[in-house]
């Protein structure tokens, strides 16, 4: 029967997991702080602990910190109240099995439970050490509480003491650059470079060139010799942005460095060792292009040897409140701007638009809506997406159902652009994308200035 230590310091959340988990099968001890839950480890050796996070005195990370590095961690499940982007990331790289959020949702804590006994008993045979753990690190803040940003959360905490390859998948402005640096800004090499390459902004040969380095003489122009980024990176973090916009030739290129972690400057054939990891993004369905013939299928398997999802934003609506207060402080201190009070009324309204640009357009939004406010509120109609403004609809003035997604995309599109007077720059900042996708959906979609934005039935849109 498999032993179980429960630490917390309120009385009736042990009381309630002591009797859970007996009916469970368990054995089951608790503890009420650190040093009582140190006790009972030497005494009893509990196959795996539930570990509260607010503990009077010592607190449970310090604990699992201290556990680990003596090397007695068994299998151990943090229980908090706040998830936060930092506790979630230090807990895991402290070597916790898993994270569990309150108020405790019992199906979830019984599979995890169950998981951790049987990781348990696999390990006891087989000792693993993960990586020591980082010190705290200042790095932007990825906010959110939702149960899919916290899953990121723990992703972050799991891959980066480790070097494995990471492709971020994600609709544009979901934050993939911020995880990226995150994984950099939590592993062992954080003080070597993170170096971003954006693979749409440069055409082929060039890219190959940036990447690679070159020779000089290596093709006309190249006048002296230069490092590519994989050299310049040394041992840090490599982000290849926006991979799936490089070319088929490109992409062997890429899938060889990953298979034989060497790179060739161009121009030269010596090869020379690729220190660094890589992490791809994209906010292309790659699965698709593999199945038009435009991605390589093994370069894809190289990359995501983990994959991490970004949630869009609107799967996650319950982040917005928690992000608007982030991004005011923010824009308000980049322009010396004092809006502090956000109405209900504004509040609903950014909850409940799509956000089809995320939190980069919610950023935008918010700036503009900043920059416009006089005093210290936040104005609903200084907001891009206000509804009296003939934007996107509230949710009290919905489309008519069974409208296609493209139908919406390619409306909003034409209107942002009619307004803007065909200001292509103005209108990428104001859907939060980048020109290159821009330039891709007018052609896809057709749109020339003349065209009339129509108005779907119902709305006054
Ligand atoms: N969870 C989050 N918390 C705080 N800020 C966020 C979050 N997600 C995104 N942001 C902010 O939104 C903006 C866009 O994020 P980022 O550039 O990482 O997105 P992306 O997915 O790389 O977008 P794109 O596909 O357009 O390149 C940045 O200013 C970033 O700081
Ligand atoms: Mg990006």
């Amino acid at each position: 029967m498999a032993q179980l230590l429960v630490v917390d310091d309120d009385r009736s959340i042990r009381r309630t997991l002591e009797k859970f988990l007996s009916e469970q099968g368990y054995r089951v001890t608790t503890a009420v702080d650190a040093v009582d839950a140190r006790k009972k480890v030497e005494l009893e050796t509990p196959d795996v602990i539930l570990l509260d996070i607010n503990l009077p005195g010592k607190d449970g990370l310090s604990l699992l910190k201290e556990l680990k590095s003596e090397g007695g961690l068994p299998p151990t499940i943090i229980i908090s109240a706040h998830g936060d982007m930092r506790t979630t990331i230090q807990a895991i790289q402290y070597g916790a099995y898993d994270y569990l959020n309150k108020p405790l949702d019992i199906e979830k804590l019984k599979i995890t439970v169950r998981r951790a006994v049987e990781s348990a008993e696999l390990s006891k045979n087989l000792r693993h050490f993960v990586a020591e753990a980082a010190t705290d690190y200042q790095i932007d803040n990825i906010i959110g509480k939702s149960a899919a940003i916290r899953e990121v959360f723990k992703a972050i905490g799991a891959v980066s003491t480790t070097k494995a390859t990471v492709l971020i998948s994600g609709e544009s402005g979901t934050g993939k650059e911020l995880v990226a640096r995150a994984i950099h800004f939590n592993s062992p090499e954080r003080d070597q470079p993170f170096v971003a390459v954006n693979c749409s902004a440069f055409s082929s040969g060039l890219l190959e060139s940036e990447l690679f380095g070159h020779v000089k003489g290596a093709y006309t122009g190249a006048v002296s010799d230069k490092d590519g980024r994989f050299r310049v990176v040394g041992s840090g973090t490599l982000l290849l942005d926006e991979i799936g916009e490089t070319s088929l030739e490109l992409q062997v290129k890429l899938l060889r460095v990953l298979q034989e972690r060497t790179f060739e400057r161009v121009g030269d054939n010596r090869p020379v060792p690729l220190q660094a990891r890589l992490v791809a993004a994209t906010n292309r369905d790659l699965p698709g292009m593999i199945r038009k013939g435009t991605f390589r299928e093994d370069l894809y398997y190289r990359l995501k040897v983990v994959e991490i999802r970004l949630p869009a934003l609107r799967e996650r609506r319950e982040d917005i409140p928690l992000l608007v207060e982030h991004l005011l402080a923010k824009i308000n201190l980049n322009l010396h701007k004092r809006v502090k009070y956000v109405p209900d009324e504004t509040m609903r309204i950014l909850v409940g638009y799509d956000w089809p640009g995320n939190v980069r357009e919610l950023e935008n939004a918010l700036t503009r809506a900043v920059v416009l406010s006089k005093g210290e509120i936040l104005e609903a109609s200084a907001l891009p997406i206000f509804p009296g403004e003939g934007a996107p609809p509230s949710p009290g003035d919905r489309e008519p159902e069974l409208t296609r997604l493209k139908d919406v995309e390619r409306r909003h599109i034409l209107k942002m652009l009619a307004r803007t007077h065909w200001n292509k720059k103005r209108t990428c900042e104001l859907l939060a994308i980048t020109r290159p996708t821009l330039d891709k959906k007018i052609r896809d979609y057709g749109l020339r200035p003349d065209m009339q934005v129509s108005t779907p039935a119902g709305t006054n849109g």
